[in-house]
């Protein structure tokens, strides 16, 4: 299929980013449409690409630390959370700062601001050339399957949308993200980092957020929907279905993905996004996945899969 996609530099994302416009860059989670955080007309350009709810906060992505201080409000949990796993696939929500520079629609006018430090290289180094906070969801069509390839995020966006290429994101699910706004620590949507690490650094168990409440606005949306039905613990085809296997495939489907032949979770959760993509590009009458344990990253594998199965 001949088209106009073309992959930018890091180089040419960074100046670009400070120009104000939006760009799609790989981070180890997804792929993310970034714009300058201090920005509001850049901010309101994902919005628009996304066909995302204004209420639905972003992430602000740093480069280091040292860009936290005028940004976020920490207490001892962020400390120790952040010198355990950052860089890497962990969002903290924290209370932003008097004066902090993010644009108020980052947050959705909640008093709140979600951080991350990626750990891919090339996100990095994009950020650390901005020198400024970037915002970035997954860069998708809003409620759709996340892109883990540059190819998902032209699929979804369009191919003139500026993508920088790094090859295939090496968690595959988005960040766990972690409300530190109250006294109770929040598991506000599971991810590529497993919640039982996390438990293990702060030694106490996270809690859910109240249903209904508005803690983490993204959870309550239909999301990571596939266009075809998607159905979970398949022990047998039914119709013409494509089979997401985990461990030794069942026979009898009309199109296999392989999640992970050996059981492996993490390659499972590496490769989760790019299966539902391709089994969605067949001719099939939906997507049937084997049964995946509910532990470690299995739990942010299943949270996925139960949003696809409900969210058409
Ligand atoms: O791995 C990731 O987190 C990727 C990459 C690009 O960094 N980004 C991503 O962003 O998944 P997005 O926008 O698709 O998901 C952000 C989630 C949503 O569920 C949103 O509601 C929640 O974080 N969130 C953001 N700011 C928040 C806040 N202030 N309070 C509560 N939840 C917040
Ligand atoms: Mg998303």
């Amino acid at each position: 299929m001949a088209d106009a996609a073309t992959s930018i530099t890091p180089d040419e994302a960074a100046r670009l980013l400070a120009q104000g416009e939006v760009v799609a860059i790989p981070t180890e989670t997804v792929y993310g449409l970034a714009a300058d955080a201090t920005n509001p007309a850049a901010v309101a350009k994902i919005f628009a690409a996304k066909g995302r709810p204004s209420f639905n906060p972003l992430i602000s992505h740093v480069a280091d630390f040292s860009q936290l201080h005028e940004l976020v409000e920490t207490d001892e949990r962020a400390r120790l959370l952040a010198a355990a796993f950052w860089p890497g696939p962990l969002t903290l929500v924290l209370p932003r700062k008097p004066g902090c520079p993010v644009a108020e629609t980052v947050s959705a006018g909640l008093p709140s601001l979600a951080i991350r430090l990626p750990a891919h290289p090339i996100a990095h180094a994009i950020l650390a050339q901005l020198g400024r906070p970037a915002a970035a969801p997954s860069a998708n069509r809003s409620g759709h399957v996340s892109p883990t390839t540059a190819r998902h995020v032209w699929d979804s966006l369009g191919t003139t949308m500026p993508v920088v290429d790094g090859g295939a994101c090496p968690v595959g699910l988005e960040s766990t993200v972690i409300g530190l706004t109250g006294p109770d620590t929040l598991l506000l949507r599971p991810g590529g980092l497993a919640a039982e690490k996390i438990e293990a650094v702060l030694g106490q168990k996270l809690k859910l957020p109240m249903d209904g409440k508005l803690e983490s606005p993204g959870m309550l949306l239909k999301h990571y929907a596939p266009s075809r039905p998607v159905r979970l613990d398949a022990t047998a085809a039914q119709g013409r279905e494509g089979l997401l296997s985990f461990g030794p495939a069942l026979p009898g489907f009309a199109a296999y993905y392989v999640l992970s032949e050996t059981c492996d979770l993490a390659e499972a959760a590496q490769k989760l996004y790019a299966g539902l993509h391709q089994l969605d590009r067949e001719d099939l009458d939906g997507i049937a996945v084997m049964p995946i344990p509910e532990q470690g990253l299995g739990s942010a594998i299943l949270d996925r899969l139960r949003r696809a199965a409900r969210g058409r």
